[in-house]
């Protein structure tokens, strides 16, 4: 194959990574728990070349985390190649949508293909993506994921066939690109939160009640732990030094209706990431009921709808 197509779905996590360890390169300080969406792609194409080079959305850029990607996959096979690659989103790029966890998931399923001309391993295909993005880890496995502290590569939990009644509304508070990396954002949490510490000692203990109401479809027992994790995040991104706050007024709008729509009865949970969207959690058949009370109160948003989905596949392509 000389040029090979790989398609992958963002990662979005219930129990959140945010914080590296020391001594590796993006190995989680917390444990994290997601589910792959099926609903929302990145397809990659990428072909030997005369140079590395990247076009992300029709658009060429020198993209310093790509760049540095391909060299680690080079260090790691010993291959001498160097590589063009073509990206598509379809769906808001680095804004908070985890694009980066099914664009490294994607590029690294590619270059497996090109270097080995084979099937991949998925935990050693997990490890070369988590050098790209950390949470990319998680995308190379379909349905819910985990991703243990301190450990390399994801593991698959179950199939997306596990609960397939499940549906996440991605609401697009803001479409432009995030003022503040994950990278970064996780540098100065870790560099100057007081907070920061208590986070990590917290969080294996959501994971744990999180894999537990998992494993018996406790729907809002875990929705439950998933709210204290994204809270818990953003408490201890907001005791760091300068402050890093992602939230807008409208993520805080819909914070406060999911509360009130669980107050009359939905069973919606939500969460949010390095960025100001807010995704909900519900089941199949409320989802149209949760539509409509978005529509009422918060008036016209735009939102993609997601459900749980395959891991990484690539295709050949002429
Ligand atoms: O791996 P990154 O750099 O895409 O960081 C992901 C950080 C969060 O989305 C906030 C949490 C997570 O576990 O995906």
């Amino acid at each position: 194959m000389d040029r090979v197509r790989a398609i992958a779905h963002p990662s979005l996590a219930l129990i959140k990574y945010w914080g590296k360890a020391e001594g590796g390169i993006n190995l989680p300080a917390v444990p994290s728990l997601a589910l792959t969406l099926g609903g929302l792609s990145t397809v990659t194409t990428a072909r030997l070349a005369d140079r590395d080079g990247m076009v992300l959305d029709g658009v060429e850029r020198t993209d310093t985390k790509v760049l540095a990607f391909l060299d680690h996959i080079r260090t790691r096979t010993g291959s001498t190649a160097r590589f063009w690659i073509e990206s598509v989103n379809d769906f808001p790029t680095a804004a908070g949508l985890a694009s980066s966890a099914s664009g490294f998931a994607a590029l690294a399923a590619a270059l497996w293909a090109l270097i080995y001309q084979d099937e991949p391993d998925p935990g050693e295909l997990s490890e070369w993506a988590r050098l790209g993005s950390g949470s990319a880890c998680r995308s190379i496995f379909g349905g819910w994921t985990a991703w243990r502290a301190r450990s390399p590569r994801a593991e698959p939990l179950w199939p997306p066939e596990f609960w397939p009644e499940v549906r996440v509304v991605l609401f697009v508070v803001n479409a432009g690109p995030k003022p503040l990396g994950s990278r970064e954002g996780m540098g100065l949490t870790r560099d100057s939160s007081p907070f920061y510490s208590a986070w990590v000692a917290d969080a294996p203990g959501l994971f744990d009640a999180a894999l537990d109401r998992l494993a018996s479809q406790d729907w809002d027992g875990l929705g439950a732990v998933m709210r204290r994790s994204y809270l818990r995040m953003f408490a201890t991104m907001l005791g760091a030094d300068p402050p890093v706050v992602y939230w807008l007024p409208a993520s805080v709008r819909l914070i406060h209706l999911a509360q009130r729509l669980r107050d009359e009865g939905l069973r919606v949970w939500e969460t949010m990431d390095a960025g100001p969207q807010v995704k909900y959690f519900c089941l199949e058949d409320q989802l149209e009921a949760v539509l409509k009370a978005v529509r009422d109160t918060v008036g016209p948003l735009e939102f993609r709808i997601a459900r749980p989905g395959e891991g990484v596949r690539v295709e050949p392509c002429d």
